[in-house]
């Protein structure tokens, strides 16, 4: 069953269960050495999980400075390594990781599921894998029709980028995905100033293998190849691209389209031709896509990371639905929300463009 987070949508089977863990990595094609976070209803799941982890002294320590963190940010974007609990849960959850991620999602639909289910939930991101994340149930029925049984749909998902993966059981504390919760936000609690960042932008081809197992494969990548521009580099559409056929342009904090003028920032914007992705997503999102030239497709996401983060998803999506074969996006500076955006698209660039 495929529900919304307040992140993305997740494909859901009970961790229970192994053939319906199963289900899920066939259902998107996941590599099975990539484990699934847990997700939990409240504190009582919790609680029962941990009676059966191994009781060491480092791990009352860890939970006592998970509690801050807890108690601070869940239900939210932020999933927390635990030992893996004794009996319990399907081996295929853990992908063989003594280690299981936890989350208790921000959306009342998903913690009814977990709640009426009365166990724990294995879910991923509920898009085909190497795609880029469902923020919408569209989304989702895009990739995995036919492949699953039931899609609840929510509307649109608020933060838009994945929660924040966290080990807090190894010394220092280590963020191994940037998501939804902010590395600063995480330092200002007590216990975490030491927090490290244990995550690369890079491609991970040839180099040391990641830890948090998922981070090494090619992701979030729509099928339009990506150029993304740091913060702060001007667009530049190149003759190649144009070649390659329809080029598609999504703008952050300064790139604006060539309809507005920058000198009268109020004045009504007006397109050549407004165009609308088929089905019910821009209503849903918000997004605009406008036709601004002779096979030119322009989609503005807003100017706070907040703002991209929500939408880019399915700004990136927007784009293949609307057979851009190029897309240049203009990307942000890397604090705060940023850092799980630009995380997010240096992944599925094909090319960086540097000031
Ligand atoms: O916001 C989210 O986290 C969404 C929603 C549905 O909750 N879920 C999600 O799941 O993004 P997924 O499977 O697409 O990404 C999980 C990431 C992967 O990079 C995986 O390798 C890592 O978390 N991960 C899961 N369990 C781990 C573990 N025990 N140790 C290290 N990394 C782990
Ligand atoms: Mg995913």
């Amino acid at each position: 069953v495929a529900f919304p987070t307040e992140t993305v949508y997740g494909l859901g089977a009970d961790a229970t269960n192994t053939s319906a863990v199963r289900g899920i990595y066939s259902a998107k094609g996941r590599p099975s050495d990539n484990p699934l976070i847990v997700h939990i209803a409240d504190l009582d799941m919790l609680d029962s999980l941990k009676a059966s982890m191994p009781q060491t002294a480092a791990f009352s320590e860890a939970m006592q400075r998970y509690d801050t963190l807890i108690s601070k940010f869940w239900p939210g974007p932020l999933t927390l390594l635990f030992p893996r609990p004794d009996g319990v849960l399907s081996d295929l959850v853990t992908a063989g990781l003594d280690t299981v991620g936890l989350r208790m999602p921000g959306t009342a639909l998903a913690r009814s599921l977990i709640k009426l289910a009365a166990r724990p939930i294995a879910a991923p991101s509920a898009n085909s894998s190497t795609k880029p994340s469902p923020t919408l149930a569209s989304h989702v029925y895009d990739d995995l029709a036919g492949k699953i049984e039931y899609i609840l749909d929510g509307g649109a998902c608020g933060v838009g980028v994945e929660s924040t993966v966290v080990d807090g059981l190894s010394s220092p504390p280590v963020v191994l995905r940037p998501g939804g919760v902010s590395i600063e936000e995480i330092r200002e609690c007590a216990g975490w100033e030491g927090v490290v960042v244990g995550y690369k932008d890079e491609s991970q081809v040839g180099k040391e293998a990641p830890r948090a197992p998922g981070m090494k494969y090619k992701h979030y990548s729509p099928d339009a190849r990506v150029v993304l521009f740091e913060a702060g580099v001007p667009l530049d559409i190149s003759p190649e691209a144009e070649q390659r056929g329809s080029v598609g342009v999504v703008s952050t904090t300064s790139w604006r389209p060539p309809y507005q003028i920058a000198s009268h920032p109020s004045s009504v914007p007006e397109a050549e031709e407004i165009i609308h992705v088929e089905g019910s997503s821009e209503s849903e999102t918000k997004l605009v896509f406008s036709k601004v030239g002779e096979g030119r497709i322009w989609v503005q996401l807003g100017c706070t990371s907040e703002q991209v983060a929500t939408g880019l998803f399915a700004a990136l999506r927007g784009m293949d639905r609307l057979g851009v074969r190029t897309v240049f996006v203009e990307g942000v500076s890397d604090g705060g929300a940023g850092a799980a955006v630009m995380n997010r698209l240096r992944k599925a660039a094909s090319v960086v463009v540097k000031s």
